[in-house]
Order: C-alpha cells, then structure tokens, then sequence
C-alpha cells in the first residue's frame, strides 16, 4: 500500500519520532518514500553504531566508507540485485537548499543475503546487503559547512532494472559532480518504482572544525570519498577494514577519528 502522504515524514512513525526528539523539521520535499527501514550501520563492531531513522549522528561516525546495510525480510517479488542512492537535499543549509541535493552515493549490483550468524557479529541485521562491484558514483561521507544547521542524509533502495545505467539528464553525475541531485527525478527518469526501504540520519559539523569548499558540491568530499582506495585525510586513520557478517562482506567500515588534528 502506498503511503498516505509524498513525504519522507510520513514514511513510518519511527521517522516521526526520531525527527521530533532531534526537534528537526523535514520538509515534506520527497515525492518518495517508503514504509520499510533500510537497515544501515557505520562502524566495526564492538564500534558499530546503527542507524536509527532521524538520529543525530557525530560528524565522525559516517566516515570515511559507506554504512553496512541490510533488510528484516526480503522484499516481496524481487529478487536482486539491488540499488542504493544516498542524497542530502539540505545543502548547503536546510534554510538555504540552493545547492541541492547533493548525490553522496550511488551503488548498484548490490546482493541480498541471509545472515548466517548475526549473533557473532555486531550487526545483527537479518539479510545483509553487499556490493558486488564499485559503487557506480562513490560513497562521499557528509560534509555540511561550518555554521549550518544538520542536513539529512537520505538511503533509498530499489531493486536494480535489467541493464540499469544513469538515465537521461543524470548522466553527467559522477565522484566530482554531486550538485543539483534530484531523486525524485532521478527514480522517475529511470522509470524506478517506489523504492523498497529508506533510512536517514542528520549531521552537522562541530563548531571547532573548518572545512574548505571544493567545486563538488560536497565540501572536502573529494579526498573524502577517495580515502577508500588512495590518499586518505591526513586527519583519519583507519580506512576500509571489511566487515564480515555470517562469512559475506558487506558494505561498511569507518576509521578511527585522530582529535587532535581537526
Ligand atoms: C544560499 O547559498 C548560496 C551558496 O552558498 C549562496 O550563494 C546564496 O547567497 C545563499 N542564499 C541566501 C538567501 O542566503
Ligand atoms: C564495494 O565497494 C567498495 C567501495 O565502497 C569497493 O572498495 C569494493 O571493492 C566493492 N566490492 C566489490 C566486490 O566490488
Ligand atoms: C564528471 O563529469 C564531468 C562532466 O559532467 C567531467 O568533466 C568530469 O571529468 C567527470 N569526473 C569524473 C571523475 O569522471
Ligand atoms: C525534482 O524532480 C521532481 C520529480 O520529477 C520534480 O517534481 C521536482 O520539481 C524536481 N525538483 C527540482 C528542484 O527540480
Ligand atoms: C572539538 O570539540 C570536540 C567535542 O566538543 C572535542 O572532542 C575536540 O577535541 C575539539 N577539537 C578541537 C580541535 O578543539
């Protein structure tokens, strides 16, 4: 069934919740959504911190390689592979949204597992979700400008179309050109139905932390998205240490924030 209003407000009442406790508007600016949760984690366990819909998370969670994610169940009638867009439209502040949405990702041939043991690990999410080829635009953690307010980081997941590329008019996004995202847009160009599970969280800078602007859109996202293969920040360490759940590798690991140095 779909749901009674376009917004991702609406999505479930857990997103509610969470965005009143975090006293966070959401616009009801998403003609998507769905009423499934995205399961998704940051960390290496015993670090591993769960996505909870609408959490404000600590700048240095979501950083620097994308969250594992999963599903409760297997979507009905699909059967893989699967997709995921990861998008902030409130850049570069929820008030002023002129540079949105910013495209933080985008991973296709994704894999639909059941987890073998999710008691060993420390994600215990009941079908794991795992990238079998490069993301086709790559993960770039959140990077919302000094002074603004939290931006939400938005996960939508679809089941991928036979021969799925970049549809007309998006073509031109890739890991240096991530302004002026539209997903709506995009999932109505790529003819994508409604999409399968969402999830969400907010980030804003800390106060004592500068940033400098890059021409992505994504300020500092650049050599952020690129730690996971070549040169990392010289402020985190860490890098791509691969989860394992029940024997599969699944997308997610993060690096160990260094203070001192921001
Ligand atoms: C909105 O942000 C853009 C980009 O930073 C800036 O150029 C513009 O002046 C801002 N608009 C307002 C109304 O603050
Ligand atoms: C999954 O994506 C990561 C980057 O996020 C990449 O390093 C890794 O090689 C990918 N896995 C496969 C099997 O292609
Ligand atoms: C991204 O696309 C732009 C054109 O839209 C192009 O100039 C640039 O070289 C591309 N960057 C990468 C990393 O592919
Ligand atoms: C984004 O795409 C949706 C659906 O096609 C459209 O209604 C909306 O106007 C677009 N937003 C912008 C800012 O272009
Ligand atoms: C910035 O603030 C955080 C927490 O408020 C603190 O842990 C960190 O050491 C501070 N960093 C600097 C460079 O002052």
């Amino acid at each position: 069934m779909r749901p009674s209003t376009l917004s991702l407000r609406a999505a479930t009442a857990a997103l509610i919740l969470a965005s009143a406790a975090n006293g966070q508007e959401i616009p009801p600016d998403f003609t998507i959504s769905s009423d499934t949760q995205l399961l998704a984690a940051y960390g290496t366990p015993p670090d591993v911190t769960v996505v909870e819909p609408g959490v404000l998370l600590d700048f240095a969670i979501p950083r620097p390689t994308p969250p594992a994610l999963g599903l409760a169940a297997i979507p009905s009638g699909t059967t893989g592979p699967y997709m995921v867009v990861m998008t902030d439209p409130d850049a570069p502040s929820p008030q002023n949204r002129s540079s949105s949405e910013i495209l933080h990702w985008i991973q296709l041939d994704i894999s639909l597992t059941a987890n073998a043991s999710p008691s060993e690990s420390g994600v215990a999410f009941p079908y794991v979700l795992a990238n079998t080829s490069n993301p086709l635009v790559p993960y770039a953690p959140p990077q919302p400008p000094a002074g603004s307010d939290p931006h939400r980081y938005i996960f939508f997941l679809w089941e991928q179309p036979e021969g799925f590329a970049l549809p007309e008019g998006y073509t031109q996004f890739n890991a240096t050109n991530r302004r002026l995202f539209n997903v709506s847009g995009f999932a109505a160009a790529a003819g994508l139905p409604e999409p399968l599970a969402a999830n969400y969280f907010l980030c804003e800078r800390p106060d004592n932390m500068t940033a400098t602007a890059t021409s992505s859109g994504v300020v500092g996202a650049t050599s952020a998205a690129a730690s996971a293969t070549t040169s990392a920040p010289a402020q985190f360490t860490g890098g791509a240490v691969a989860l394992s759940v029940g024997g599969a590798s699944i997308l997610g690991a993060v690096g160990a924030l260094i203070a001192g140095l921001l």
